[in-house]
């Protein structure tokens, strides 16, 4: 990852964070997006204390002009994109029955139409330089029905379709592009979920390794995918669940 420009969305905690610090230690520069400009100026510190590099964009993925101005600007500063981690996003949910047009509206937004539009104006720089990277955080839930995750169910399973279109018209550019489909992992998203002992039993029973998802293992994934050696890999979707899809 030595001297890649790669774009985090959603990096101000949780999944996001973290990768954005294993990536700096491997030598990229970072470009920590959020719309938490204080949260991220933190962790910008942290990673720069431990000798890496971060940049720090205030950007809200549910704004198609906020995204157009971040690019733009990501692009103006350091010239290239390499590399994108489309990480932003929500996981609440409900009952199908009690879902209202705003939550889907907001989960939309973010998961799937902000998802799209950063990779719009990734890929569009991407082409310029003839290469690129571009993972998407999807879930094992765009993979199986979970009851009670009705929207967010359905913006993962766009992601999978979104990502094996964008493979498509890009591949012949030099960009690939793929995702991941991670199973529960401990973080501020999740923490009120696994912290309830009868919530974590019923995770844990539905995963065969018997444990939760760490930040380090979606990281493993993410460097793969995102490095100069997978290059073959595209429109692919690495499922990191533990076995709970597979029954
Ligand atoms: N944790 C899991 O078990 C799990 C499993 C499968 C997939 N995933 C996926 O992994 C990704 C990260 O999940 P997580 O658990 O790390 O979530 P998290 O702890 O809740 O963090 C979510 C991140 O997304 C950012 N974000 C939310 N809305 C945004 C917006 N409108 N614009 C820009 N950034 C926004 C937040 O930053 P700001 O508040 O600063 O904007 C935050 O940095 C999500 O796409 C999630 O669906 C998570």
């Amino acid at each position: 990852m030595k001297d890649k420009i790669v774009v985090v969305t959603g990096a101000s905690k949780g999944i996001g964070a973290g990768i954005s610090k294993e990536l700096a230690h491997l030598g990229a520069t970072v470009v920590l997006c959020s719309r938490n400009i204080e949260k991220l100026k933190k962790l910008k510190a942290q990673i720069e204390k431990e000798g890496g590099i971060a940049h720090v964009f205030q950007l809200d993925v549910s704004s198609v002009s906020q995204i157009e101005n971040v690019f733009g600007g990501i692009h103006d500063e350091f010239g290239r994109i390499d590399v994108l981690i489309n990480n932003a996003g929500l996981g609440n949910n409900h009952a199908a029955l009690d879902v209202k047009e705003m939550d889907w509206d907001e989960m939309m937004s973010i998961n799937l139409k902000g998802l799209f539009f950063c990779s719009q104006q990734a890929g569009k720089y991407m082409i310029k330089n003839g290469y690129g990277r571009i993972v998407n955080i999807s879930s094992q839930a765009s993979l199986v029905a979970i009851k009670d995750h009705a929207v967010y169910c359905a913006s993962k399973g766009g992601v999978n379709l979104l990502t094996k279109v964008l493979a498509l018209e890009w591949a012949e550019k030099g960009i690939t592009v793929n995702a991941i489909a991670p199973t529960f992992t401990y973080t501020p998203g999740t923490a009120e979920r696994l912290d309830n002992p009868d919530y974590l039993k019923n995770v844990l029973n539905r995963i065969p390794v018997g444990k939760v998802a760490t930040i380090r293992d979606i990281a493993a994934a993410i460097i793969y995918l995102a490095g100069p050696n997978s290059g073959m890999v595209t429109g692919s979707n690495l499922v990191i669940d533990g076995g709970w899809t597979i029954k």
